[in-house]
């Protein structure tokens, strides 16, 4: 059994994007910029922006933050939303979700120029994906991607199957493996039999947002698991948390040929697809 080393796939990965930066701005173009929009006092998104804004300085990417208070009215983040989308100097724009309550996330997506949209939420991006256009990509689902080929190789023919249906993870994620050749199955919590469809799958990519859900007994001996779930559980000692995935490491490592950490797995291929993302688009303004 190998286990997929995500943190080392990112650095890699950071270190090429952070080379292809200065060969732009070595050839006289502006470096790369990303604003991040930060409203309210979220504790998991104030990490996120933290180590996202940590890693483009890494990678020579300049980023401008906009932290604003979780009484902001939709209207005022949707006019900050259009302040980006006119600024030259603005090549990527993250809104970090969730959004507080009087605030419409989708409305908010949908007002950010689908040119700007590093995180490919936008609907625009999500039709692009869909029908096999160029477009943005969310990051979470281009970074399993990214791994499972440099595990696999191709993938054409494989049979894989996805647990969760959401947008920015389990709906794209079945687009770039059916562009990728793969038999997709979609499952999610209306499917009725998991363990006989987890039982087929040459390549599970496990995307519920369920503490270790999926078990080492439901796996296909020799399949691939990738592992995106972070959940926050109690220790054994009562004392303090620890991070599981959605998948039961430890038996799953027993069956599987491949897979994910939790940490260290799909969370740093997220960010280092971020800054893929941004220079791509600072490459196409
Ligand atoms: N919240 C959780 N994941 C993400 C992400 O990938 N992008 C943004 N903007 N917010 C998130």
């Amino acid at each position: 059994m190998q286990i997929i080393d995500g943190k080392a796939h990112a650095l890699r990965l950071r270190a090429d994007i952070a080379q292809q930066v200065i060969a732009r701005t070595a050839a006289g173009a502006r470096a790369p910029a990303l604003a991040v929009v930060l409203v309210g006092e979220d504790p998991a998104s104030q990490v996120y922006v933290r180590s996202k804004i940590a890693a483009c300085a890494e990678a020579g990417i300049t980023s401008i933050e906009h932290r604003r208070d979780a009484t902001l009215s939709e209207a005022e983040l949707l006019a900050l939303v259009d302040q980006l989308n006119r600024d030259p100097a603005v090549d990527g724009i993250l809104v970090q979700l969730p959004l507080p309550a009087q605030i419409d996330s989708a409305r908010v997506i949908a007002a950010i120029d689908p040119d700007k949209d590093v995180d490919g939420f936008h609907p625009v991006n999500a039709g692009r994906l869909a029908t096999g256009l160029d477009g943005f990509v969310p990051c979470t689902p281009l970074g399993c991607l990214r791994l499972l080929q440099s595990t696999l190789g191709d993938l054409s023919g494989a049979e894989a199957l996805v647990i969760g249906r959401s947008n920015i993870v389990g709906r794209p994620m079945a687009s770039l493996l059916i562009s990728a050749s793969a038999t997709v199955t979609v499952a999610h919590s209306r499917s009725r039999d998991l363990p006989a469809l987890t039982r087929r799958a040459d390549i599970v990519i496990a995307a519920v947002g369920r503490p270790e859900m999926v078990r080492g007994a439901w796996l296909k001996p020799g399949c691939t698991v990738i592992d995106v779930g972070v959940n926050r559980v109690p220790k054994e000692s009562g004392q303090g948390t620890r991070l599981v995935g959605d998948v039961a490491f430890s038996e799953a490592a027993d069956v599987a040929a491949h897979i994910t950490p939790v940490p260290g797995g799909v969370g740093p291929m997220t960010i280092a697809c971020l800054l893929e993302n941004t220079l791509k688009a600072a490459a196409r303004a």
